[in-house]
């Protein structure tokens, strides 16, 4: 194999967070049966993903779409070693989350105030304090704990974003004891070199083998995104199956970049994820099926066609 080395040294290993059954199916319009979303999980933990964004546990006037949560998690085989993680933007959540038998809890703010009123109904201070009752009942049931920063490359009614707001929610959150930390690119609106610069200043805040980056593909920028991210040494990547989705408080945005193109990209590399192309492209085309949508990944979309000739 050609010698890489005219690239700088990338991760090895990289973790992916598949979140289509959360991210990608919130904002759909028309019902989504619970056994389809069922179906989708298992089929993502049988293509070996080691942790899946199930649901959310939020107010059903809010996102209809996500209402079944419990459901879903009552319906859904077990995978071991698989991390179920879901939404939760207050103790309601929390607790609603528990019960369903969550593995990972996720407390959802912003790095944006504007952001923050649209999407949980209060100033970033507020949520503070409502992730704080969160943290502090996940670790006392020993229940991991993620959040999630909306807005860090840009906000859909803000515009512009500065870097150090980002930090500052990084260091927030981390304050909290969160296990892992997001930078979210909620509209897609990053570039690659927006996307190095606030690594690197969140890293200041947090380390960096546990913060991800969860990318929407709006402006087609995903993958190369992605690429910059490597480079600065990010490890945890979010992304959808079939590209699906796109969140209710973002308008016009689109879905997180298609797990099926990143999987793609990180296999070229030679960067292990231990998840299998073929059985992820298989559910992509089983969601989009389900859903009458045509698949939004490329590379799913060219190897259902067999258009690499090789496989
Ligand atoms: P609120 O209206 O300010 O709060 O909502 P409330 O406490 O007054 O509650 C209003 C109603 O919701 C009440 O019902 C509550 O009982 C109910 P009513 O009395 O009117 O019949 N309620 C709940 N029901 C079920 N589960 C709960 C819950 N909490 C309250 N946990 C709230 C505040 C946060 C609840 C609301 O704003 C909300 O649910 N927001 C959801 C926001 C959301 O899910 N957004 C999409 C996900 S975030 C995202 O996509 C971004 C991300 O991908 C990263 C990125 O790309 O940027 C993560
Ligand atoms: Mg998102």
């Amino acid at each position: 194999m050609h010698h890489w080395s005219r690239l700088p040294l990338l991760p090895t290993h990289v973790k992916i967070v598949e979140v289509g059954p959360r991210d990608g199916l919130q904002a759909e319009r028309g019902e989504v049966a619970t056994t389809v979303k069922i179906e989708l999980i298992d089929r993502l933990s049988k293509a070996g993903f080691r942790n899946i964004e199930v649901t959310s546990f939020v107010s059903p006037k809010w996102v209809p779409q996500m209402a079944d949560g419990a459901e879903v998690m009552a319906g859904i085989t077990r995978a071991p070693g698989v991390l179920y993680s879901a939404l939760t933007p207050n103790m309601r959540g929390f607790e609603a989350a528990v019960d369903s038998k969550i593995d990972e809890v996720v407390v959802f703010g912003s790095a944006s105030e504007a952001f923050s009123r649209k999407n949980l109904n209060c100033s970033i201070q507020e949520s503070l304090q409502r992730f704080r009752l969160i943290s502090k009942a996940a670790k006392e049931l020993n229940i991991r704990l993620r959040g999630s920063i909306s807005c860090c490359f840009g906000c859909p009614y803000q515009g512009a974003v500065p870097t150090g707001s980002v930090a500052d929610a990084v260091r927030r959150l981390a304050d909290l004891g969160c296990d892992e930390i997001d930078l979210a690119d909620t509209i897609g609106v990053g570039t690659a070199r927006m996307v190095a610069e606030v690594i690197e200043q969140a890293a200041t805040a947090f380390p960096l083998e546990r913060l991800s980056g969860h990318f929407h593909d709006t402006y087609g920028q995903g993958l190369a995104n992605i690429f910059a991210a490597l480079q600065v040494g990010m490890s945890i990547f979010h992304s959808s199956v079939a590209g699906l989705g796109g969140c209710p408080y973002a308008k016009g945005a689109s879905g997180n970049v298609p797990t099926e193109d990143v999987v793609y990209l990180l296999d070229g590399l030679g960067i292990q994820t231990g998840i299998k192309l073929d059985t992820v492209a298989s559910a992509g085309d089983f969601i989009s099926s389900a859903l009458g949508k045509p698949n939004g990944s490329r590379a799913g979309r060219a190897l259902l066609a067999r258009v690499d000739g090789s496989r």
